[in-house]
């Protein structure tokens, strides 16, 4: 028996202004994508954005739904948009964020398990690794090198065959 290490490296911002141009303003639409979520049963307005790597921007917001389990996290409303928009374009960087009903979201968002194991088989079929920055609407932003990281051990077609 052996036992084995996973880790991996991100980088922590705690000043915006560090934060390139292009990023910023990436985030920057994230806010206004959240701004437009349709989120009435959680009050959690999750917004995405994601600059393609032929410099589009494409949103996604969460979408609920009365019967709560058909609603869709922002990140895989956003993964949709962008594979049908732009087919096999892969996405450089995707920024994350929130807003709070009752206050200021002030921690780095964290994508749900579901929105882990899509965002991470979308690296693969567009054989690209995307960048994300996870951030509330003040505090740190966490900012990963690629989506897989966030999830050891991901199901992968090579599982199915
Ligand atoms: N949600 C997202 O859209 N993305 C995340 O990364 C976390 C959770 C949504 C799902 C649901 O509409 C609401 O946030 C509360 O869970």
């Amino acid at each position: 028996m052996k036992k084995e290490l996973y880790q991996f490296q991100y980088y922590r911002v705690n000043d915006r202004a560090a934060l390139s141009k292009e990023d910023f303003d990436l985030l920057d639409a994230a806010y206004k994508a959240a701004e437009q979520a349709y989120a009435p049963y959680s009050n959690f307005k999750v917004g995405a954005a994601a600059r393609l790597v032929n410099g589009v921007v494409v949103l996604g917001s969460n979408q609920e739904n009365a019967s709560y389990p058909v609603g869709s996290c922002a990140e895989r409303v956003l993964l949709g948009n962008a594979a049908v928009q732009f087919p096999n374009v892969a996405i450089d960087t995707l920024a994350i964020t929130y807003l709070l009903a009752d206050r200021k979201s002030d921690r780095p968002v964290s994508p749900c398990g579901m929105c882990r194991q899509a965002l991470s088989e979308f690296e693969s079929r567009v054989d690209h690794s995307m960048r994300l920055l996870l951030a509330g609407e003040q505090g740190d932003v966490l900012v990963l090198d690629n989506a897989k990281d966030l999830l050891p051990f991901v199901f992968q077609s090579q599982h199915l065959f």
